[in-house]
């Protein structure tokens, strides 16, 4: 494994960063305020490829890596990682499996509008009794003729309000527990389907969840990804890659809090010197540098592993997310402690990467989840 960027992820990255920083950062504090949807930066993200970042340029992505999708990921959620996560459910959730399992005519017909951004997409795989069991749900989907109609709902479906499409799973077989669950593709405007109003949540605020509903939704038996009963699988191995981009959104957060924690330090002045001259505030930021080196580099380990296609990956994903977004939480920790009070107020940034690193301990599988998988690996080995 390389650790030097190539020049293309070079020029990914500093492309991501100057947008983020000059469009996306700036309006990250109002859009958490007012909870608002960013429409015009998600169309910008389209625009400028970040929708379908390692999606073949044959089916409209920008036919990067999953480096690079990381580096890009970082940056745009250290400007606003409600953006980040949006940019995320598309790259990873919604396009990963329709680009790994999904048939030529669903990549042109689905993969290439979610990559160009002109589509966006969203993932049900959470229902209210199913969560981190996620081979228990109930949502049913029963053949009939060449459709399949759906019956159901998900819960905290991130893009859940704006999507056009969503990858669901259900179940086509009953009593045979997670090898009677399929995947689907569907349009959100088919008749049956509805979504709930927002979630209100502690931070992403911008980035809109909610339960969504299938009414007798029919599918078309075309609009099966992968397998009848493959479901699972197919759900597991999106996350593989899922986790990723959640690693690379702690990290985004964790790099924006720890930025303004070394600026804030050399600023601030007590005792007669920059509070940075103090070694309680000095050793704080050397170990938030430390930490998010060292997450940094598990992320772009698992991507350079998802990048070699062949090697399976989900232990080293778990590692990072794990990693990842429990450095988040203490780094974001410590960057309010070293802005003292002005940090707890949204005066400050500080108090938003704070409650929005909180998610990504949850979401796209816990810290919980993240270590049975790293330790029934581990003790397969
Ligand atoms: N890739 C491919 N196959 C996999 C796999 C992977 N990563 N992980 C498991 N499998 C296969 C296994 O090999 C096994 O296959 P066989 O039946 O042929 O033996 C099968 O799947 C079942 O595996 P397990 O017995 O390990 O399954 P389990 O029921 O014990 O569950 C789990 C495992 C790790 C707990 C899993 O349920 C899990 O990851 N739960 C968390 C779910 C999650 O992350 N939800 C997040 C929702 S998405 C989200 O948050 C969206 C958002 O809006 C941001």
């Amino acid at each position: 494994m390389d650790l030097e960027l190539s020049e293309e992820q070079q020029a990914l990255q500093k492309m991501a960063r100057d947008f983020a920083q000059r469009e996306v950062a700036p309006r990250a504090a109002e859009l958490d305020a007012e909870g608002t949807w960013p429409t015009d930066l998600v169309k910008q993200l389209g625009e400028l490829g970040l929708m379908g970042i390692a999606v073949d340029e044959k089916y409209g992505g920008a036919g990067f890596d999953n480096v690079g999708y990381s580096l890009a990921m970082e940056e745009i959620s250290a400007g606003c990682a409600s953006l980040g996560v949006i940019m995320s459910v598309n790259n990873s959730l919604a396009s990963d499996p329709v680009k790994k399992f999904g048939t030529e005519a669903q990549k042109q017909e689905f993969l290439a509008p979610m990559a160009r951004g002109e589509k966006l997409g969203c993932f049900g795989l959470t229902e209210p009794m199913s969560g981190s069991d996620a081979g228990t749900m109930i949502t049913v989907a029963e053949r009939d003729g060449d459709h399949y109609v759906l019956n159901g709902s998900k819960n905290f479906i991130t893009n859940g309000p704006h999507a056009d499409l969503i990858v669901v799973f259900a179940m086509t077989e009953k009593d045979v527990g997670h090898r009677g669950i399929t995947c689907f593709i569907l349009p959100t405007n088919t008749p049956g389907f509805t979504a709930g109003k927002p979630d209100e949540k502690l931070g992403i605020h911008a980035a809109h969840s909610c339960t969504v509903f299938f009414e007798n939704c029919r599918v078309p038996a075309a609009n099966l990804i992968g397998e009848e009963g493959k479901g699972f699988k197919v759900a597991m191995a999106t996350l593989d890659g899922g986790r990723i981009g959640i690693a690379s959104q702690a990290l985004g957060i964790a790099q924006a809090a720890y930025a303004k924690s070394v600026a804030y330090s050399k600023e601030r002045t007590a005792f007669g010197e920059p509070i940075a001259n103090k070694q309680a505030i000095a050793f704080m930021l050397a170990d938030m540098a430390t930490e998010l080196d060292a997450a940094r580099l598990l992320v772009h380990r698992a991507a350079y592993l998802k990048d070699k296609g062949d090697v399976r990956h989900t232990k080293e994903s778990a590692m990072a997310k794990l990693y990842a977004s429990e450095m988040a939480h203490r780094v974001t920790h410590k960057a309010i402690q070293i802005h003292g009070g002005i940090g707890y107020t949204r005066e400050c940034d500080v108090e938003r990467h704070y409650r929005d690193a909180r998610i990504t301990e949850i979401y796209e599988g816990t810290s919980e989840i993240m270590r049975i998988v790293i330790s029934s690996s581990v003790l397969k080995d």
